[in-house]
């Protein structure tokens, strides 16, 4: 067994438990660390009991399954102008800022994931900054794999007029749809299950933060989709595949205008060719 120090070990419990791309129980914790052979099942576990202590890491319990989850207790800032907090929490923005509700559930989303708050600040580029702000369309805004929703309420607070949130689980589209209403935002914002391929406007704004074999297969779609000149965020993939997902929308008529990489989690904005109309 190699030696390694306890504080260590906690670190790699709490990036194991922050890079996840689902939600996971203690015991998948220990499962994925244990690989290693020097880390011993016994010492994961005391390293999640003192994460919980000091307040950085806290349980969940959902549907009868405990879960280990980074804390969300107090608001966090995202990017220049976005805050994301729990629902009850105070927390006063400064003038340009937006505050989003996240209540805790089973959906993906709270903005602690690397693929999600790099796409909450590919948004606040293209919405909030210098960059679109003056000559962007702003009118109709689509978040295709929505979880919580809280891609599709960044974007109607950065101001896309309406916005349409998609998914197919439906534990998301219930906890979506609730965070839609805590945010105010239920007459700008819908929350639904059709198909990606069987919606009819074109957009202005797509944003998708999904796995990348998703992300590839519907490159075609989303440059249906797209007006000319829209902008589309994707996230959810790692730099892996990066290559491969700039490959596939390069051919389908997008440029792109922005690369983030965090954590090994990539995120790209593109432009659809052609000038807005
Ligand atoms: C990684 S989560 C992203 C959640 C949230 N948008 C965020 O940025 O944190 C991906 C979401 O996509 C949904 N999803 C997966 N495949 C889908 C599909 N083909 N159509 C619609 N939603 C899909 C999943 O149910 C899940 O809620």
């Amino acid at each position: 067994m190699r030696s390694y120090t306890v504080e260590k070990l906690k670190h790699m419990i709490y990036n194991t438990i922050a890079e996840a791309d689902r939600k996971l129980t203690p015991a998948d914790v220990e499962k994925k660390l244990a690989r290693a052979d020097w880390i011993d099942r016994k010492a994961v576990r005391l390293g999640i009991r003192e994460l919980v202590s000091s307040g950085k890491l806290s349980y969940t319990y959902l549907y009868g399954r405990s879960f280990i989850e980074k804390s969300f207790r107090r608001p966090v800032r995202i990017s220049e102008r976005i805050v994301v907090k729990p629902p009850g929490k105070r927390y006063r923005p400064q003038s340009g800022e937006v505050t989003i509700s996240i209540a805790s559930g089973t959906a993906f989303g709270n903005g602690s994931h690397p693929s999600t708050y790099l796409a909450l600040r590919a948004l606040d580029y293209v919405l909030g900054g210098d960059y679109y702000a003056e000559e962007y369309d702003a009118s109709y805004g689509l978040d295709v794999g929505t979880g919580t929703g809280i891609l599709a309420i960044a974007m109607a607070m950065l101001g896309v007029e309406r916005v349409v949130g998609l998914d197919l689980d439906p534990c998301a589209l219930w906890e979506a749809t609730q965070n839609v209403r805590l945010n105010n935002l239920g007459s700008r914002v819908t929350i639904s299950d059709v198909a990606l391929n069987s919606l009819q406007t074109p957009f202005s704004l797509i944003v998708a933060n999904m796995a990348f074999p998703t992300l590839k297969a519907i490159s075609g779609t989303c440059a249906e989709k797209a007006k000319r000149g829209a902008i589309l965020i994707l996230s959810g993939f790692k730099v892996s595949a990066l290559a491969e997902t700039l490959r596939a929308y390069l051919r389908n008529g997008f440029i792109l205008i922005r690369q983030q990489i965090d954590h090994n989690w990539a995120c790209l904005v593109f432009r659809k060719k052609g000038e807005a109309s």
